[in-house]
């Protein structure tokens, strides 16, 4: 029932968003007065306390100050763990084609990182050896050559290099190169599950809300191809205990793969130079043409 209290409430939604109708960007004028609006709804149902309200304003604050800019990003973990990333995601890589599916990029992607070699080893820390390989294709099925192909991983510890200063520059991390057959090949370790940083903010949010802060094992993929759509993807292990449960929401069922084990008789044993018994694991990842804005 409208009251003369609720009525003025109302008022004052329709005042700022009346407010922003002088915006000059159209789509930032669209932006900002959905926002206000969802704001305001968001407060009139839950109906803070004032100190509810500046306890959240706290925590905000809080989560900017945890962002150093390159190896801790709180926003984005925050993005992440409240789904938002992944929404954005879906909404933006809406497509009938037979594509890879995309998911998170996360915060520990580090931009100039060591060219390597077709099938070169990017693991300097201890793990079990493992082949990551296959192809890359358009969607219509040609193999894309020269796409380039930006990994990262996290050491055995659970932490990326650059995030964790003891493991050695470039660790797990490179940019590959398809060959003229569209093949990739990667030596590396087998990734494991490790917990997002929970020393912050994110981390208080999870811990009063009952949730742990695990990702399944994976591999981050940027895959870039002349005419193509960049493919922000991960490959998760089959088989890890927290791909129902993962953190941030990422998992698709069409991005796990299997590491099968292999003997050093195996014919990519020689050919990737393993000396002993090594996992191999094959994925074929499709990009999407990127479609030119009509003029
Ligand atoms: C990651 O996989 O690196 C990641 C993704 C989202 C939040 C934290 C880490
Ligand atoms: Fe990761």
């Amino acid at each position: 029932m409208e009251t003369p209290d609720t009525a003025a409430e109302a008022a004052l939604t329709e005042q700022v968003v009346a407010r922003l109708a002088g915006t000059p960007d159209p789509r930032l004028k669209t932006l900002m007065q959905a926002l206000v609006r969802h704001l305001h709804a968001y407060v009139r149902e839950v109906e803070p306390t004032e100190e509810e309200w500046f306890a959240a304003i706290r925590f905000l604050t809080d989560t900017g100050k945890m962002c150093d800019g390159l190896v801790r990003q709180e926003f984005i973990l925050l993005s992440d763990t409240l789904g938002v990333s992944m929404l954005v995601d879906a909404i933006n890589h809406r497509h009938a084609s037979s594509a890879t599916d995309t998911t998170v990029f996360g915060p520990f992607y580090i931009p100039g990182m060591p060219d390597r070699a077709f099938g070169e080893n990017m693991a300097a820390t201890a793990g079990t050896p493992a082949l990551v390989h296959g192809r890359v294709c358009s969607a219509d099925g040609t193999p894309l050559r020269d796409a380039v192909l930006d990994i990262w991983q996290t050491a055995e510890n659970g932490m990326y290099s650059g995030q964790d200063t003891a493991q050695p520059h470039g660790n797990l991390r490179g940019r590959y190169r398809t060959d003229a057959d569209g093949y990739y090949a990667i030596r590396t370790i087998v990734p494991v599950c490790y917990p997002i940083p929970s020393d912050g903010p994110v981390g208080r949010m999870l811990a009063a809300t009952n949730r742990h802060p695990w990702r399944p094992a994976h591999l981050h993929f940027m895959i870039d191809a002349p005419g193509h759509r960049t493919l922000v993807t991960h490959l998760f292990n089959q088989g890890d205990p927290y791909l129902d449960s993962d953190a941030v929401f990422g998992v698709k069922p069409s991005l796990q793969v299997a590491y099968e084990e292999r003997d050093a008789g195996h014919p990519l044993a020689s050919r990737f130079g393993f000396d002993g018994p090594f996992r191999e694991a094959r994925y074929d990842f499709v990009l999407e043409p990127r479609v030119l804005a009509p003029r």
